[in-house]
């Protein structure tokens, strides 16, 4: 957790904060969204992820109070929740709030000792697209309580709290990519994380050297039916793991991660379909993913472009997580010469394609690909040039105090 200089964006929000508790912010925690370069659902699989943590954020201005009360206000949804750290109920439905009391109620599940809190939360990460806004929430929400408590957490355990919150309090299942990003993302450079052992290293992307910036375009559909299509798609590669683990006798364990090309193309004969396919889809994008570091480390982006159209066909065909709109909007980006690579990103089933394009073609992206992906469907499509910024970060009054472990 870096600590960082205050934007105009943050002192509006200090400001909104002061007029709301009639008092000064002791500190924002502000977590990025995520934009996944290459690696889609491998991360449930113990698989490798590349994404990047992107210049959308959500900002939590927070505050410790004198009682175990937690006050908190959301700027975007125009709404107040509060609840006391001693009894923390699940909201019915599905409630951004759930996501703050989510997190409060697993810090406390595992033994760390809250402050009450006032919030204010305010964020620009499109709203489920694919970008990871609840990751986003849930380690903004976190960096609050465990700046204003002085707990120290590893930035592993605070990713695996985070996803703890939404599996079990909020009730998505989710892998651990998004939070990982939101917490360890680094300025400048993509993130390969093992999902296994939760290894992480920092990949340089110097994309300006190469002219290119990273372009996510929404296809205007929210990714709203993908919950029980994604848990569906979970079960089948459990399914596939448990059938080839037989097969070739793999040790107890065994994850579609430790599955090569050739033991698949050897055993696939004992995978009813669809589950030969959705395994194809998870082996080919791990061997995608380290092929795509690979590219990277030698500044061959062309490569790595193509990798990227790999795994949206891949995602297409093998895994049938893409939908018309997202085919379309890659398609139209495949086109022109100045895109790199273009594929989905994130869950799928609507959301945003993520685009490698030259810097000068910004504009001729918005036409070609934006305007005429508009003029066909009459869907609002939107285009965010994004950087790759770090991860979780606090700006904090000159007097905040040093950290203490989670049980003194
Ligand atoms: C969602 C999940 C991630 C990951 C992706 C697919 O974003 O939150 O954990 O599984 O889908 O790659």
């Amino acid at each position: 957790m870096s600590t960082a200089a205050a934007t105009r964006r943050d002192r509006d929000l200090a400001h909104s904060f002061a007029r709301r508790f009639a008092r000064e912010p002791q500190g924002l925690a502000k977590a990025p969204g995520r934009v996944n370069l290459i690696g889609e659902h491998t991360d449930y699989n113990e698989g490798f992820v590349l994404p990047v943590a992107i210049d959308r954020t959500v900002i939590a201005a927070f505050a410790p109070r004198s009682d175990r009360q937690v006050r908190v206000y959301s700027l975007e949804f125009g709404e107040e929740d509060s609840f006391a750290l001693d009894d923390i109920e699940r909201l019915e439905g599905d409630v951004w709030s759930n996501y703050v009391r989510g997190v409060a109620a697993v810090l406390q599940g595992v033994g760390y000792r809250l402050t009450g809190l006032d919030m204010v939360i305010q964020g620009d990460v499109p709203i489920e697209a694919g970008l990871a806004s609840s990751a986003a929430l849930e380690v903004a929400v976190l960096g609050a309580f465990q700046h204003a408590a002085t707990l120290a957490i590893d930035p592993r355990d605070q990713a695996l709290l985070a996803q703890r919150a939404e599996n079990e309090f909020v009730g998505v299942g989710c892998g651990i990519m998004d939070q990982m990003a939101a917490v360890m993302g680094r300025r400048g450079h993509a993130l390969l994380i093992d999902c296994r052992s939760l290894e992480t290293e920092a990949v340089p992307l110097n994309l300006a050297a190469h002219d290119l910036k990273i372009v996510v375009a929404h296809t205007g559909v929210r990714r709203a039916l993908s919950d029980s299509a994604y848990n569906q798609r979970r079960q089948e590669c459990s399914r596939a793991v448990q059938v080839l683990a037989q097969v070739i006798a793999a040790r107890p364990g065994v994850a579609l991660r430790d599955i090569t090309s050739k033991d698949l193309s050897a055993h696939q004969g004992s995978l009813p379909d669809p589950l030969a396919r959705r395994a194809r889809h998870v082996v080919s994008e791990n061997e995608r993913v380290l092929k795509s570091v690979e590219a990277l480390r030698r500044g061959d982006l062309l490569t790595f472009g193509q990798l990227l159209y790999g795994s949206h066909q891949s995602l297409a065909r093998d895994y049938e997580v893409s939908s018309p709109e997202l085919d379309l909007m890659v398609e139209l980006a495949r086109r022109l010469e100045v895109v790199v690579g273009a594929r989905m990103t994130g869950a799928g089933f609507g959301g945003c394609t993520v685009n490698l394009v030259r810097q000068e073609a910004i504009d001729s992206f918005r036409e070609q690909v934006i305007e005429t992906y508009r003029s066909r469907t009459s869907l609002p499509a939107e285009m965010y040039v994004c950087e790759a910024v770090d991860g979780l970060r606090i700006i904090a009054g000159a007097n905040a105090p040093a950290s203490r472990s989670p049980q003194d």
